[in-house]
């Protein structure tokens, strides 16, 4: 069997090759907005498992992979038979053997280890309970962009420990930056994470506090895919963690706000957030598309199949 990579977290790849891939994909970007013909993967086809509810995650690949010259897949749960019970060992064989690529968005992170495990084919965690990878490359692409190299500056994240903020806490190891997580008690982030990141990741109760001299901002909903009968009781508990325009006024002059969409305004975002001149929520979401291009490049390009 030949080497193959997957990207199931951000410590998959090196700290030069996420580099080079923030870079490359900023690169791919300008040339898809020139109309460059660049199709260096005709007839590669992506599968595309998703097990919860997607917009931005399946336009991006499956635009991606169409700009690239190669093809992409739907499958669900409704209507492929892992629905029914195939276990996933045998789904990974089976795509193993006739596509080139396979993106996974599932709940437990283990399925995810479980199925690239048995995979001859590059597999892309397209989020999972624990991590939501892809979303970070779009996301430091995004500070990249409208700020330059991200190194030695502060990350705030407010809000709920979850997947999103345990792939900031794998971004702050990875890209080198401060992180501040402000939380309440009880919704943190993976603790084993908070270990191996040290001092560069601190927890800071109080929002206010925690934004101080922060360069970038972002949040994410207060119940996740999954979390849908915690609503009630998640609502009363993140009171106070909402992200507003005076909130962004006590971060660093300079500061951006990010989100990875989709956003509740009332809830984890004031109704005006979006529209503040600080976010780039929507580059940011156009981001996906050409850093999840990159991604595939470096997968295929490293892989031999
Ligand atoms: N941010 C994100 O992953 O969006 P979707 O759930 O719409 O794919
Ligand atoms: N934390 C959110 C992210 C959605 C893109 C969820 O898991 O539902």
């Amino acid at each position: 069997m030949g080497q193959v990579r997957h990207f199931l977290t951000l410590s998959d790849l090196s700290k030069p090759e996420l580099y080079a891939l923030i870079v490359r994909a900023i690169e791919l970007k300008a040339m898809q907005k020139r109309r460059e013909n660049y199709e260096p993967f005709k007839n590669y086809v992506l599968a595309m498992v998703f097990e919860k509810s997607s917009t931005r995650t399946r336009i991006s690949f499956e635009t991606g992979m169409a700009q690239l010259g190669g093809h992409a897949i739907f499958l669900s749960p409704r209507d492929a038979q892992f629905g029914r019970g195939e276990p996933l060992e045998d789904t990974a064989r089976v795509l193993s053997e006739m596509v080139d690529a396979v993106m996974v968005r599932t709940f437990d992170h283990q399925s995810i280890e479980t199925f690239a495990q048995y995979s001859r084919i590059p597999v892309i965690n397209a989020l999972t309970d624990d991590y939501h990878p892809c979303q970070l490359l779009a996301d430091m692409q995004t500070y990249h962009e409208v700020r330059g190299d991200i190194k030695g500056k502060t990350v705030t994240w407010v809000g709920d420990g979850n997947n999103m903020c345990n792939s900031y806490i794998n971004a702050a190891v990875q890209f080198d930056f401060n992180l501040n997580i402000a939380c309440p008690e009880g919704f943190e982030p993976m603790q084993s994470l908070l270990e191996i990141a040290g001092d560069r990741v601190q927890i800071i109760r109080d929002p206010q506090d925690a934004v101080r001299g922060a360069s970038l901002v972002t949040t994410d909903v207060w119940a996740s895919m999954g979390q849908e009968e915690e609503q009630k009781l998640r609502l009363e508990k993140f009171k106070g963690y909402q992200v507003s325009p005076d909130l962004m006024d006590l971060a660093e002059k300079d500061a951006i706000f990010l989100h990875c969409l989709p956003a509740h305004r009332g809830e984890e975002i004031s109704q005006d957030m979006l529209d503040d001149p600080r976010s780039f929520a929507f580059p940011q979401a156009g981001n996906r598309l050409h850093a999840q291009k990159a991604l595939l490049e470096f997968l295929f390009n490293n892989s031999n199949q």
